[in-house]
């Protein structure tokens, strides 16, 4: 595995003709996460995405599994728009995934 992906790795899925994209990130690293940058990464990512890329919507999935992970978006202002009940199979239990999205109106 490339040295970059043990770290962590960011992507970006995009949609031209809708002016969408859905993304998402990886801290590979346990001890490189709680320093701000996962929070730093979506930022950079976002406005990116908003004033380079043109976008109009941004969207990512995220299992309730990951209360920390949901701060981050909710705090970079993804808003919640659904959930895939039982979407996701971790630690012999099944949990939510929830749908969110950031518009570039709210951006
Ligand atoms: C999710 C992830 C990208 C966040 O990046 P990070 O650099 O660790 O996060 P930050 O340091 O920027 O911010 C962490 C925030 O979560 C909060 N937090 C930590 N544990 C929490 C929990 N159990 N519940 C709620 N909030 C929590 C911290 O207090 C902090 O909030 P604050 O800045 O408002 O005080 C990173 O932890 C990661 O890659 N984790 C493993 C892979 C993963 O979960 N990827 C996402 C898949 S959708």
């Amino acid at each position: 595995m490339p040295r970059c992906l043990r770290r962590g790795v960011c992507h970006y899925g995009y949609d031209a003709r809708n002016r969408a994209a859905s993304i998402g990130i990886g801290i590979a690293e346990p001890a490189y996460r709680e320093k701000g940058y996962g929070t730093e990464a979506m930022r950079l990512m976002l406005d990116y995405g908003f004033n380079e890329l043109n976008l109009n919507r941004v969207e990512l999935t995220v299992s309730s599994f990951n209360p920390r992970a949901i701060h981050v978006y909710k705090k970079v202002g993804f808003k919640e728009e659904g959930i895939l009940r039982q979407c996701d199979y971790n630690d012999g239990q099944y949990y939510d995934v929830l749908v969110m999205s950031l518009l570039r109106e709210e951006w």
